[in-house]
């Protein structure tokens, strides 16, 4: 007896519950997001650059080296305080999606961009509005100084694994 096919439908099953809130993952079907397609209320403006998002960070004033562990650890700090009760550093959903890979979906200007005031980003960017379709929640602002961003992308990356 051959179990490996059962075995491969659990685990694509289990890959969709967990990616469901992630960036790439599957659009949830309904009436209600078919209809959402055509009215287009919140559509993106065209000068919107999906990649920066929009705030003060781009290209030129970010600049990464290889993780500054003590950066990482006073942002793991702030983000135990701020934000794990939202977001878990795997890739499972909480209230918002999971943490694992958010680096490599993400430019790291766009991360800081969005965590210093999400409110712009959730009107426009696409990325965060089919997000927000899945976790139901508006990420709240929760008041970081650009310090305090900086200091998160870092444990972010440290939790990534990114150089
Ligand atoms: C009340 C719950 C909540 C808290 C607290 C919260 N978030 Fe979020 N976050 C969300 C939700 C929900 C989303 C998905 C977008 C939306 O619906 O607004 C999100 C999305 C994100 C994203 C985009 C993720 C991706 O995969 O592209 C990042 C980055 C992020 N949050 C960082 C933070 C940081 C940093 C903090 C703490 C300073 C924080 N969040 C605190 C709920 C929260």
């Amino acid at each position: 007896m051959n179990k490996k096919p059962i075995v491969f439908v659990l685990m694509t099953a289990f890959c969709w519950a967990v990616f469901a809130c992630g960036g790439g993952g599957p659009k949830a079907e309904s009436n209600e997001s078919a209809s959402d397609a055509t009215v287009a209320p919140n559509a993106t403006p065209s000068d919107y650059d999906p990649k920066r998002g929009e705030g003060k960070f781009n290209k030129s004033n970010v600049t990464l080296g290889s993780i500054d562990q003590s950066m990482a650890s006073k942002g793991e700090a702030i983000a135990a305080t701020k934000c794990t009760s939202c977001h878990k550093l795997t890739e499972e959903k909480l209230v918002g999606p999971g943490w694992k890979g958010v680096t490599t979906r993400n430019t790291p200007y766009w991360i800081l961009n969005f965590i210093t005031n999400p409110d712009p980003m959730i009107e426009k960017d696409p990325k965060i509005q089919a997000q927000l379709e899945l976790c139901l929640v508006r990420m709240p602002n929760q008041g970081l100084t650009e310090t305090d961003a900086r200091e998160i992308l870092e444990f972010m990356r440290k939790n990534d694994g990114t150089n």
